[in-house]
């Protein structure tokens, strides 16, 4: 079982890297961003919530989030159990805390951490260009510009928190999707014993 925490800034490309992890590693994926835009989709009652964050560029609270995120690993125990990559979640250090207590009490632990870092004026080209592809509603810029500034103050100190860990693989995240990819795959491969697989494939 190998749990991973996608970790990067908005538009970094967590969830671009996180499909080929899934398929190179068979886990399962939890966005949390992917998980809220459901809801708003279904009109639920976090869904309403969470829209008055999200269309903000602010981020949910955390004891909201946390909730969520427990409720999504217990609704399907056997596919989460086999390892997840964690997109988008935790974004704060109480989140992170609240991580480590989670997959404790399952008798696990975060193996490592993938930070991708991507200067931010690509940050902002990718968010804008796919605003217009998409129709994405937090892809306009006053909003990026919100989102942004809140990783800066609240999500970025978690880079940190997870090198003190000794958990933080930083990853050149520009340049070519497949070639982030290796050097995501080498950077587990040389650091975390255990891993199936690879690194070539
Ligand atoms: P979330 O959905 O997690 O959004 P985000 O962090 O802002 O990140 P994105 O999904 O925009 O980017 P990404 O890093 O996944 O990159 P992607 O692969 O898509 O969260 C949205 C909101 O939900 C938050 O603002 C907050 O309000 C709320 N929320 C979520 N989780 C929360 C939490 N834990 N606590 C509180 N609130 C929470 O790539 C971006 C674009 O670039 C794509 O178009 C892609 O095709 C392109 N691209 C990717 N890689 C490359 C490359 N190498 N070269 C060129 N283009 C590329
Ligand atoms: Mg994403």
């Amino acid at each position: 079982m190998l749990n991973i925490v996608i970790f990067g800034a908005p538009g970094s490309g967590k969830g671009t890297q996180s499909d080929r992890l899934i398929s190179k590693y068979g886990l399962h994926h939890i966005s949390t961003g992917e998980v809220l835009r459901d809801h708003i989709a279904r009109g639920t009652e976090l869904g309403k919530i969470a829209d008055s964050y999200i269309s903000k560029g602010q981020l949910i609270p955390d004891d909201l989030m946390i909730r969520v995120l427990e409720h999504v690993l217990d609704s399907d125990p056997e596919n989460t159990s086999k390892g997840v990559i964690f997109d988008g979640f935790p974004r704060t250090i109480d989140q992170a805390k609240a991580l480590k207590k989670m997959l404790a009490s399952r008798g696990s632990k975060v193996h490592a951490v993938v930070g991708l870092e991507v200067p931010e004026d690509e940050l902002i080209r990718r968010m804008i260009n796919r605003g217009k592809e998409t129709g994405r509603a937090d892809d306009n810029l006053d909003t990026i510009k919100n989102r942004l500034s809140v990783y800066h103050s609240q999500t970025s100190p978690l880079r940190e928190y997870y090198i003190s860990e000794g958990k933080y693989h930083g990853i050149d995240g520009a340049g070519d999707v497949d070639e982030i990819f290796s050097r995501i795959k080498e950077s587990l491969h040389s650091r975390v014993p255990g891993l199936d697989g690879d690194s070539s494939k």
